[in-house]
């Protein structure tokens, strides 16, 4: 199988012709079943985004775009004010799925301006025009990936040492997966292999990512796909990784960035950070512009989203991991302190400190 057509496989969300329903990639069933489900109402792909069964910041913003689209499709009024009121509705309800990726927040934002903007127009005509709205974030956010891919390349080349493949290590998916096609953290090794790299001039070493092993089900499965050279270590195997000198550089996706350069991304990636400061490996956020919150001061301010216990204590385990009635601590992402980042890598340039956002 090529890469595209490993891409086309696995491309996460889909607004299908008929705009009847959301076509996603369940990505809970991830790596063993490649399984597509259609979502038809808002109850539907509220479960799915709080499930992850879609999930990385951009295909959430994605999924809400094209989703809210769908279901505006579906409003059954003539009257403009009646149809704003019900896809404000709507959207209200999408918004409380997940608290911390803001590309969420973003899109279901952008949606509603573009609505609020256009309510002159009739209804069946406001809906179209929805639809393609939606189709832009998607498309917007191809060319997203392939500007963050190819400023992640150049550092990859400056970064390779002689005769070696370049050692890059990541933590949770922020693929395909995660967007709507070749990812952002991932973007810079996708853009090698179109510039002739062969997939064994890199190394990905991929993080578990304890407790929903996004990195194991997902980001391996992904690259090892692609062809890539692929290892894939536990989350406490990292500080030997660096230590080995295996690592060049650090390339991790992102949910949430504050304006002073605080970045929220999977839990255990400021373990990482503070890691690589100490090997003194380099360490990129990859992000696009929408994940930039201006009106969030610091990450102190970033909502961090509290997980159940059961998928600490038993999920994706044929057994039960530990004593019932244990209490469990499972935030589901942490904050990169803004010191401990190189550089955050958008779609329209590299940042690096003093971040200034
Ligand atoms: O809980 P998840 O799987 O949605 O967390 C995803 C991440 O933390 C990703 O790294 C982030 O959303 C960036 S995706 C390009």
């Amino acid at each position: 199988m090529s890469v595209e057509e490993f891409f086309d496989r696995v491309i996460s969300v889909k607004l299908p012709e008929d705009c009847e329903s959301l076509d996603i990639i369940d990505q809970t069933l991830l790596p063993g079943t490649v399984k597509r489900i259609n979502l038809r109402t808002k109850e539907e792909l509220w479960e799915a985004i709080k499930k992850l069964r879609v999930r990385g910041a951009p295909a959430i913003g994605v999924a809400a775009a094209e989703g809210l689209a769908m279901l505006a499709k579906k409003i059954d009024t003539a009257d403009q004010q009646e149809f704003y009121r019900q896809f404000k509705e709507i959207a209200d309800y999408l918004a409380t799925s997940r608290p911390t990726a803001v590309n969420l927040f973003w899109a279901l934002n952008r949606m509603d301006a573009f609505c609020r903007d256009h309510l002159d127009l009739p209804v069946d005509q406001l809906k179209q025009e929805l639809i393609a709205e939606s189709r832009r974030i998607r498309e917007e956010d191809v060319q997203i990936s392939r500007n963050i891919g190819a400023i992640g390349f150049k550092i990859m080349q400056q970064v390779r040492k002689p005769g070696q493949p370049v050692g890059i290590l990541t933590h949770c998916n922020a693929g395909t997966l995660a967007t709507a096609k070749y990812g952002t953290a991932t973007a810079p090794m996708y853009t090698a292999l179109e510039q002739g790299w062969a997939g064994t001039d890199m190394h990905v070493y991929c993080d578990e990512t304890r407790p929903l092993l996004q990195g194991a089900r997902l980001t391996s499965f992904e690259l090892y796909n692609a062809g890539i050279t692929t290892t894939l270590q536990c989350d406490n195997m990292v500080s030997m990784l660096m230590q080995q000198g295996r690592i060049d550089v650090v390339f991790v996706g992102c949910d949430r960035v504050a304006a002073n350069g605080d970045a929220a991304n999977k839990i255990g990636t400021s373990g990482v950070a503070i890691l690589a400061k100490h090997y003194g490996v380099p360490f990129y956020v990859c992000a696009p512009s929408s994940t930039i919150d201006h009106d969030t001061p610091t990450g102190a301010q970033i909502p961090i989203e509290m997980r159940g216990p059961d998928e600490v204590t038993e999920m994706w385990y044929k057994e039960r991991m530990a004593p019932e009635g244990v209490d469990v601590f499972n935030p589901a992402f942490d904050v990169t302190d803004h010191s401990l980042i190189t550089g955050i890598i958008t779609e329209n340039g590299l940042l690096s400190a003093p971040y200034e956002l």
